[in-house]
């Protein structure tokens, strides 16, 4: 008797007959013997027919089989360490097959396509073994956020999607018709999470965020998902260890579930084996003097034009990638300028200049991943910042009364899923990262 299988479990079935339902990734022939990998979505297995064991008229079959056919396999599990698949290690024998739908020219080659024909068909394109490690990744990572989160105390509150006002700065808010008014797609739910923490303590939301972002970077979804802890009773210190506690896990995680995943990428892992807490910290101020040591010592003069910075001024990309590059983990950046941060942050005691804020910058060039602060608890202050902002006072008196009563120091921060996607999985560009990205330039499919 045969039992039927996901390819992820296929090692607990060395030597038994097995079913397997799914798609053709690859056929290749040579004479009698006629190897197909196989894909279930669970993993890729060779599934090997021999023509003396098989009726004429089923391998003639097998051998026209056109790419993502979809078919049911039955057979012997062996073990082979040659064996090419994911996890791989074991072939099938093919005894019988069933074949439910033949297809010809799937347009998904084996061959190089360019990246804006593959994100037209991204309803495809996920089958593709990188995108689809991809996406397994993606959903480890979610799986371990809201593990951490749970386990640690934090409970999970969600936040509308639909926004009367902005919270990161009015120049990407998407605008949406809220019946006779205007509403905006949010930008965060970290503000709904301030109130949320004074009934609450530790809560978190996590769901999808929205910035109507013009420019087209590397980094940058107009839809990205969002994970946002807040903690009553945090200053910036307790704030950074625990980010560095929680993104460890994370790793660790992934580093533990997803081998395969990370092999299929081609991973190079050393680097993620390194994320253990403590991650260093440095001030903006710092971060400053080691980007002016950098531009001393260059001799490429394109560098130092890009890294040229004043004070007050937020870093770009090549700053964020050079800074990152002295250090082999994730490193913390806090103390921004107050001019190029959010409004609702905490000012430094005795620098009303510099804010009690912190980011924290992937390696390899990834930039920040997590933004957060302690956050501004004195009501005045608060009413001044948004002010200062031009922020319509009106939307924002439920915020203020939060300072009003029962004000706490508090803290919190939001990690990009995406952009901690992109990194751990080592991929070149965020769109990978998302099922389904949607850009500047893009919403399809
Ligand atoms: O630094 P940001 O804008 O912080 C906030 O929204 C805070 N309200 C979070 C909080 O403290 N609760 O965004 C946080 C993170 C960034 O570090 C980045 O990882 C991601 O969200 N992010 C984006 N990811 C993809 N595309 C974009 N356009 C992104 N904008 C921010
Ligand atoms: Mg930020």
């Amino acid at each position: 008797m045969e039992t039927e299988i996901f390819i992820e479990d296929i090692a607990q079935y060395a030597g038994e007959e097995v079913t397997i339902k799914g798609w053709l990734y690859n056929s290749t022939g040579k004479g009698k013997l006629q190897f197909l990998q196989v894909r279930d979505g669970t993993g890729i297995v060779q599934v090997v027919a021999f023509g003396p064991e098989l009726d004429e008229e089923t391998f003639e079959t097998i051998k026209r089989l056109g790419q993502e056919s979809s078919l049911i396999v039955t057979g012997p599990v062996r073990q082979d360490e040659r064996a090419p698949g994911v996890p791989g290690g074991f072939e099938i024998g093919l005894k019988e097959i069933e074949v439910l739908q033949e297809v010809d020219g799937y347009p998904i080659t084996p061959k190089d396509h360019g990246v804006e024909f593959l994100m037209d068909q991204r309803h495809l394109w996920l089958r593709s073994s990188q995108q689809w490690a991809a996406m397994r990744v993606r959903a480890t990572i979610k799986r371990a956020i809201i593990d951490w989160l749970d386990d640690h105390g934090y409970i999970n509150i969600d936040t509308p999607i639909i926004t009367p006002s902005a919270a990161e700065g009015t120049s990407t808010l998407f605008e949406v018709e809220y019946f006779d008014d205007t509403a905006y797609l949010a930008q965060t739910g970290q503000l709904y999470n301030e109130a949320n923490i004074m009934a609450f303590n530790k809560v978190y939301c996590f769901g999808p965020t929205f910035r109507a972002e013009k420019s087209k970077t590397r980094r940058h979804l107009a839809e990205f998902w969002m994970v946002e802890p807040e903690i009553a009773f945090c200053d910036l210190d307790c704030l950074m260890e625990i980010e560095e506690q929680f993104l460890s896990y994370i790793v660790k995680r992934v580093l533990a579930e997803r081998q395969d995943e990370l092999a299929v990428l081609e991973r190079d892992t050393t680097l993620l084996q390194k994320v253990t807490p403590p991650f260093p910290r440095i001030g903006y101020d710092e971060a400053l003097e080691r980007l002016a040591a950098i531009r001393e010592e260059t001799g490429d003069p394109e560098l130092k034009e890009l890294l040229q910075i004043e004070w007050g001024e937020d870093f770009g990309s090549p700053h964020e990638t050079e800074l990152t590059k002295q250090f082999d983990k994730p490193v913390f950046v806090y103390g921004y300028p107050t001019q190029v941060k959010a409004f609702y942050m905490e000012p430094w005691p005795g620098r009303p200049e510099v804010c009690k804020s912190v980011d924290l910058l992937a390696p390899e060039g990834y930039g920040e991943i997590i933004g957060g602060s302690e956050r501004m608890s004195d009501p005045e202050l608060l009413i001044e910042a948004i002010e200062r902002h031009d922020l319509p006072r009106e939307h924002y008196h439920w915020y203020i009364d939060l300072r009003r009563y029962g004000s706490v120091p508090h803290s919190g921060f939001g990690l990009g899923l995406e952009r901690t996607v992109a990194w751990i999985c080592g991929l070149a560009h965020i769109r990978e990262s998302s099922p389904y990205p949607r850009t500047l330039k893009r919403m399809n499919p």
